[in-house]
């Protein structure tokens, strides 16, 4: 089951009206998008996911909704291109980002260092890139890099170094032996500091589906296929990703620099955005669902 995380709070934030039309991003189990639908009995939702598991098992819920919505399954990558093939704009667009926790609990899917499974982590199993490929064949500075890079890993070198290592010897096949490889290569009172793989399984995983690159341009087209008076809220579950989105939201909602000082601020170059909320979990949601605990929702509205 998947429980989803600042459900209330994005619905809110989204404004919705019975007319209004919505992209969710990341559809996944329907969980938000359950809700949007039930609140939009004249509008529209489009809604994608690169997953075709979650897709099946969100169509049964959201047809016992309504018929008003279309899935799209591809990446978010091609947010805008595939609406445009539909409409110009729409009025609120929402992502939460990462994986589902059916996805996390199917072992086969690899993306848990908890259960065994071939070294996968595709969130799009039609992909050719997995992290088998990544851990067995990337360079020693590749990997490093990825290391710290996507999962602030303070022992990324040498981790990096550990996997070169067994490689020599034998290909690294599943997720347990790639955790026991990281696990020999950390100290002690780091092994004692929560599970040691975590941070790298999160930097392959990230660079296995290239979630900054695609969330980075994915945020900026959402930005230009929102009405005025439409929102994009995003729900973002680390650190990365919420920097990318601080500072694109932070850069579309200022005046330039430059211009600050100026006693009349221009049109052309006054801020056609506004930031409206950042939120975290409250403590009570964090106590329900242990998941939530990193999770953050930053809202804008396009105002002119
Ligand atoms: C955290 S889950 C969304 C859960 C959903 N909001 C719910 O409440 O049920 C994220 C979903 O987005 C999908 N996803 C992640 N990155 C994607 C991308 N770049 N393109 C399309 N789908 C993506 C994943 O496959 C996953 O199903």
């Amino acid at each position: 089951m998947h429980e989803s995380v600042l459900l209330t709070e994005s619905i809110q934030y989204l404004n919705l009206n019975p007319k209004s039309i919505i992209v969710d991003c990341t559809l996944g189990y329907a969980g938000h998008s359950s809700h949007i639908l039930k609140q939009i009995k004249e509008g529209y939702l489009y809604a994608f996911d690169q997953d075709k598991d979650a897709i099946k098992e969100a169509e049964k819920k959201l047809k016992e909704i309504g018929n008003n919505y279309e899935i799209i399954n591809t990446n978010f990558v091609n947010l805008k291109e595939e609406i445009n093939k539909r409409i110009d704009k729409v009025d609120g667009i929402l992502f939460d980002l990462g994986v589902s926790s059916p996805q996390l609990d199917e072992a086969e899917r690899g993306f848990s260092f908890h259960k065994d499974a071939k070294l996968d982590m595709r969130m799009n199993r039609n992909q050719p890139l997995n992290a088998y490929d990544i851990v067995n064949n990337y360079p020693l500075e590749k990997l490093t890099k990825i290391f710290q890079t996507y999962g602030e890993e303070k022992y990324s070198l040498s981790i990096a170094r550990g996997i070169v290592k067994a490689r020599e010897n034998k290909k690294i096949e599943t997720t347990l032996e790639l955790a026991e490889i990281i696990k020999e290569n950390v100290t002690e009172k780091y092994r004692r500091m929560g599970h040691p793989a975590r941070k790298v399984f999160q930097a392959i995983r990230i660079e296995v589906n290239d979630e900054l690159n695609v969330f980075e341009k994915a945020l900026k087209d959402a930005l230009d296929l929102i009405n005025v008076g439409g929102r994009v809220c995003v729900i973002t579950f680390h650190s990365l990703e919420d920097k990318i989105c601080k500072k694109i939201f932070n850069e579309v909602s200022s005046i330039p620099k430059e211009l600050q000082n100026l006693p009349i601020i221009p049109d052309e170059y006054k801020p056609k955005y506004k930031i409206i909320a950042n939120i975290k979990p409250t403590n009570e949601e964090i106590e329900k669902n242990n998941r939530s605990r990193s999770a953050r929702l930053r809202v804008i509205e396009r105002v002119m």
